[in-house]
């Protein structure tokens, strides 16, 4: 089996490829700040951080934040994010989460935007995310229904894409009731979501950033108020870990 965690690596050292859809890291950022502005918290881990944007925003409100990204490139992006008057809170780590040994129930808020369709087990990453988060914590997890019918359209897309730039980097598919279930059995209990679509498919060239932005606030709303969140393949969920 090719092992993802070095495919996965080399494709995010390219830091400007990603930063092309910074409309979604906003919407992220957005989504995390309406998810967490009634829970309180003292150690955060943002796993993958990436450039750090979307979690570094809580910082007023934690002790401590832990950022962790396999690029390089990617985290020295979140290193330079960081204000300077909050550095102290910070630890940045700059590995592979599955390398890491994390003691177990070490955070009470953990962010995972962007990773199930990169790993090599999504039930690994799920049980791993499970153990180190501590009871009465909270996890914030994003996926794209693989099931979804607007998966299929991505699917197809990214399969002709993948066929002219014969590149043969792909993502894995997971289906939301295997996420959702997986995290029951682990003792988490679902508290919100917000779903949307990333892909404007082959559209994305015809429009801004801005434009992106304005177009899937105006057809979905916000985490308040999310419209036609049954046509919305990528999906953030707020899990609640039990008491035991
Ligand atoms: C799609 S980006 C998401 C980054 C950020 N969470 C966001 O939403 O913008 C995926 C990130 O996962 C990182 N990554 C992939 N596999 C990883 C692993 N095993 N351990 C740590 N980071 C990983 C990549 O380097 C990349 O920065």
């Amino acid at each position: 089996m090719i092992d993802k965690s070095i495919l996965v690596k080399q494709l995010f050292e390219d830091t400007a490829l990603y930063l092309t859809y910074d409309y979604n890291l906003q919407i992220r950022k957005e989504t995390l700040e309406s998810f967490t502005k009634d829970i309180s918290y003292t150690s955060v881990l943002d796993m993958p951080c990436g450039t750090g944007t979307i979690s570094l925003s809580l910082l007023s409100k934690t002790k401590k934040l832990t950022l962790i990204d396999i690029s390089t490139n990617m985290l020295s992006l979140a290193e330079k994010n960081i204000p300077a008057s909050e550095k102290q809170k910070v630890i940045c780590i700059n590995d592979d989460f599955f390398k890491l040994e994390i003691p177990e129930e070490s955070y009470d808020l953990v962010i995972c935007l962007g990773l199930l369709a990169h790993v090599n087990s999504p039930e690994q990453l799920l049980s791993k995310l499970s153990k180190i988060i501590s009871p009465n914590g909270y996890l914030i997890i994003q996926n794209t229904d693989s099931m979804h019918f607007y998966s299929y359209l991505i699917r197809f897309y990214l399969g002709l894409k993948r066929i002219i730039s014969k590149s043969s980097y792909q993502l894995n598919k997971v289906e939301a009731s295997f996420l959702e279930n997986e995290l029951n059995k682990n003792g988490f209990e679902l508290k919100k979501q917000f779903r949307y679509n990333q892909s404007f498919l082959g559209f994305s060239n015809l429009f801004s950033n801005e434009k992106k932005y304005k177009l899937t606030r105006s057809f979905f709303g916000y985490v308040e108020h999310n419209k036609h969140a049954k046509w919305g393949s990528d999906i953030t969920y707020l899990f609640k870990k039990k008491s035991v």
